[in-house]
């Protein structure tokens, strides 16, 4: 699939090429051009009525928030199917400092179909919380450690070290400073990763070599029942499966992270998966933070025409059409509460609309006041690297499309402010 970006005055359009056939997908990156647009109120029903106290959100409004996010967007969230695990590789790392696991995830009845999960903890008497992410390249790609498995499922070209979608030892570390693991173990947290492409291949006919087929039996649900965010979402879920096992690790404080899609992933993983202390979302965008409704950088159509795998196909109802879905992304932010969120925007990302990622959570924030928890406390957007809020935090680093040190920096702060709390 090719994409060309025409700039034509403020408004974009992007031309999409796919299987011969083009199409001009309007897109806008000028504040005046946004029409105004309106969200729903978390708090008030799909029939108007208003949520009186927390026992009828938990009970009635969430759940009915949940199903309208499944029927149009991302599909069913299905249960375990974990049947074992394996500690494969165990090693001390940074000069005695911590310990590193390369852990297999069996999930299904024939013990060929399992997951592999990388896990770095610090040194500690104490079980550590830890930081549950996937990866875009393979464990391998998270740092230039030898002794990391190189991974041998189907793997995008554009990744530096990979062709014919297989990855050689060049591959190595390509994405290490998006995984900054001795910064974060010296800080006292583990962090645990897994590469999505495992969960299901990242193109359209992924799913037929990823868990919505291989598992279709084992989950009693048909591939077209959900997609490939869920399934990579879901895969978040298996991690945690694993975590609370782990004897090094307080799987009562994980919190689960990713950027752009990952993040996408991320954030549906923590609505479902009331299991996940928390949740950090980085540059997730279209389909994760950002509101669709506010015309703005990417849209649904966009998603729909580039990855028509990522949602079940209700979703392509509203390709053009947000106004016309009954839910926006500040209802699956809110769809977290009470528990800590933090989303973060770049300065230079306009695809993914940093200030309409940061509308979403303030919206949110009115879920979290039933709880008596303050939600941003700032009414606009704040300047780069000038992150608002605690438990609702938000921050928008400066430059591109990515996860950096920074970002960890702030993350790792948030993990010390919501867990010091408890
Ligand atoms: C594309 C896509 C985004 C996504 C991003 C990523 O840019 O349009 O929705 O978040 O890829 O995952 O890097």
């Amino acid at each position: 699939m090719e994409k060309k970006i025409i700039y034509c005055a403020s408004i974009l359009f992007i031309l999409v090429q796919f299987n011969g056939f083009s199409q001009r997908i309007p897109s806008n990156i000028d504040e005046d051009q946004v029409p105004p647009f309106v969200l729903t109120h978390p708090l008030k029903y799909a029939d108007g009525k208003k949520v009186k106290n927390i026992k009828e959100w938990e009970n009635s409004r969430r759940p009915e928030i949940l199903n309208l996010f499944k029927d149009h967007i991302y599909g069913e969230y299905p249960g375990a199917s974990v049947i074992d695990f394996k500690v494969v590789k165990e090693d001390e790392v940074f000069a005695g400092k911590g310990k590193r696991k390369q852990v297999q995830i069996y999930l299904g009845k024939s013990k060929e179909l399992f997951l592999n999960v990388l896990l770095y903890l610090p040194i500690s008497k104490a079980p550590v919380p830890v930081f549950a992410g996937l990866n875009f390249c393979g464990n391998h790609c998270t740092t230039f450690d030898s002794l990391i498995f190189l991974n041998d499922n189907w793997i995008a070209d554009n990744h530096k070290g990979v062709s014919n979608n297989t990855a050689s030892d060049s591959s190595r570390g390509s994405q290490a400073h998006r995984w900054p693991y001795e910064e974060i173990i010296s800080r006292g947290y583990g962090v645990a990763t897994l590469y999505y492409g495992e969960l299901e291949p990242d193109h359209p006919e992924g799913w037929k070599n990823g868990v919505r087929s291989l598992l279709k039996e084992e989950l009693r649900i048909e591939p077209d029942k959900w997609a490939a965010i869920g399934a990579w979402a879901w895969g978040l879920s298996r991690v945690q499966d694993y975590l609370e096992i782990d004897k090094d690790v307080d799987a009562k404080r994980t919190i689960v992270q990713g950027h752009s899609r990952l993040g996408k992933a991320a954030l549906w993983a923590a609505s479902n998966d009331t299991r996940f202390a928390a949740v950090i979302s980085n540059n997730s965008g279209e389909g994760g933070a950002a509101l669709s409704k506010r015309w703005f950088g990417e849209t649904i159509e966009h998603l729909n025409s580039y990855f028509p795998h990522w949602f079940v196909q209700k979703y392509n109802d509203y390709s053009g059409k947000a106004e016309e879905l009954p839910i926006d992304q500040h209802l699956l932010l809110a769809s977290i509460a009470p528990r800590p969120i933090y989303v973060t925007s770049a300065s230079e990302d306009l695809w993914a609309d940093p200030k309409g990622e940061f509308l979403a959570l303030r919206e949110a924030g009115k879920v979290y006041k039933l709880y008596k928890i303050a939600g941003l406390a700032i009414k606009e957007q704040p300047q780069v690297e000038m992150p608002v809020g605690k438990k609702i935090r938000y921050h928008m680093r400066k430059g591109k499309h990515d996860i950096q040190l920074y970002d960890w920096i702030q993350f790792l702060d948030f993990a010390d402010y919501i867990f010091k709390e408890k």
